[in-house]
């Protein structure tokens, strides 16, 4: 069932640590290749013999081997996992997480990861309970880690709550069904706008605008993530794509980002325009540099093709299309508009006006407008939970067009 799968799992200083070897066995049965980190702390409560035994590897603690003086690499760690379970995990390294503390192997290979990574917190109850310990479980989900709920029942210290680590064979059942569940968008074809367009005034100079284009690549990562063929329509930005699923088209002006649209349209079950395209460009960009002269320049604009409004008129019944819009004033009236304007069938409303939210934050606030009116209103979150949110309300739209 997991045969060859890459299991990396770290385990931090906690009672319940004593289930971990049992779970490494369990893993080892189904075939799954185990790899463990430790922290100094969780030495205490459960023996790296025992672990480097049932693993069948080595267990690591530090960053280097005192003995042999080899370098233990955290990326090379991270890079090597298919998933990163960190279980039992404290409080206080679910704080280092969250504040990228990395002043142990543990932390820095969470850092270092790109697999999915699962998070089972185990504490006392009222350690549980604190807001800051919740708060710190909410950033970690928000940052897309996944959680493993504790169980309630008796703890170490006597008191009945919760914060019990869950027992190996259901920490097992997470794991398998991970490797199990059929990703929601295997083989669908997604075309994604993302970054700002630069329209040139002459051959060193533009207009441009500050967007980033982080939200776009969040949301051509989330689909690559759940198995979708993903085209990246991207302007100049400086974030890379990280995902074999997905094929970047660079382009910088306007009308580039048309042409490369109008191409690859017709073949996408899914367009989502995440660009900040210029509405004007230059009439006429001049040939050679312009030069400084003592009076005012004026440069005559002209209105760009709207390509999300194209690709309303003539889209296909099947097909998704998803815009966004950025407003600063009757943002919801605004919205609508141009949901109904544009033929859409969903759109996502930023607001500059929100703190942390929109061009250049990593976080953003949005509200979803949909074409049968509803309005849904979301909290301030990373731009790689908004991008979730977004596939999850696409998949829904997909669910009610085909029923
Ligand atoms: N858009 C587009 N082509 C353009 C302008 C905008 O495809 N030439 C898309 C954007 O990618 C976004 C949506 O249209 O998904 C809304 O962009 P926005 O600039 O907010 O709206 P506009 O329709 O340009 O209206 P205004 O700027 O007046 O608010």
């Amino acid at each position: 069932m997991l045969q060859g799968k890459k299991i990396l799992i770290g385990i931090t200083g906690s009672i319940s640590a004593y289930k971990i070897p049992l779970l490494v066995r369990l893993l080892v049965k189904e075939g799954a290749e185990v790899r463990i980190i430790m922290t100094r702390m969780a030495r205490e409560f459960v023996t790296p013999l025992t672990l480097s035994t049932l693993s069948g590897n080595p267990v690591y603690t530090d960053f280097f081997d005192k003995d042999d003086g080899s370098w233990h690499s955290h990326v090379d760690l991270g890079n090597w996992a298919d998933l990163y379970l960190i279980a039992p995990v404290s409080a206080t390294t679910m704080g280092k997480m969250v504040n990228g503390i990395a002043d142990n192997l543990l932390v820095a290979t969470y850092l270092a990861a790109k697999c999915p990574v699962y998070f089972a917190p185990a504490m006392d109850v009222d350690m549980f309970h604190h807001n800051s310990t919740q708060s710190n479980i909410k950033t970690l989900v928000d940052y897309g880690n996944q959680q493993i709920e504790p169980e309630v029942g008796e703890l170490a210290s006597g008191l009945v709550g919760a914060g019990r680590l869950q027992e190996p064979e259901s920490i097992l059942q997470v794991i398998k069904s991970h490797f199990e569940k059929k990703k929601a968008f295997d083989g669908v074809k997604v075309l994604i706008t993302a970054g700002p367009t630069f329209e040139a005034i002459d051959p060193v100079r533009f207009i441009g605008n500050f967007s980033s284009g982080k939200m776009g690549y969040a949301l051509a990562h989330a689909f690559a993530e759940e198995g979708a063929l993903v085209d990246l329509i991207s302007g100049p930005v400086s974030v890379e794509v990280e995902h074999p699923g997905i094929k970047l088209t660079s382009i910088v002006s306007a009308a580039e980002m048309k042409n490369a649209v109008d191409t690859k349209v017709n073949d996408a079950d899914i367009i989502i325009m995440a660009a900040a395209v210029a509405d004007y460009t230059p009439e006429q960009p001049s040939t050679n540099k312009i030069k400084k002269k003592d009076n005012e320049l004026v440069v005559k604009l002209k209105p760009t093709a709207d390509i999300l409004k194209s690709v309303g008129k003539t889209k296909s019944n099947q097909q998704i299309l998803v815009g966004f819009a950025l407003e600063t004033n009757n943002e919801l009236e605004n919205a609508k508009n141009k949901l109904r304007t544009k033929n859409l069938d969903l759109i996502v409303l930023n607001s500059l006006n929100e703190k942390g939210a929109g061009f250049g934050f990593d976080t953003n606030k949005v509200t979803f407008i949909d074409a049968t009116g509803n309005v849904t209103s979301f909290d301030l979150k990373s731009k790689t939970a908004v991008a979730r949110d977004i596939l999850n309300k696409i998949e829904s739209l997909r669910k009610n067009k085909n029923d």
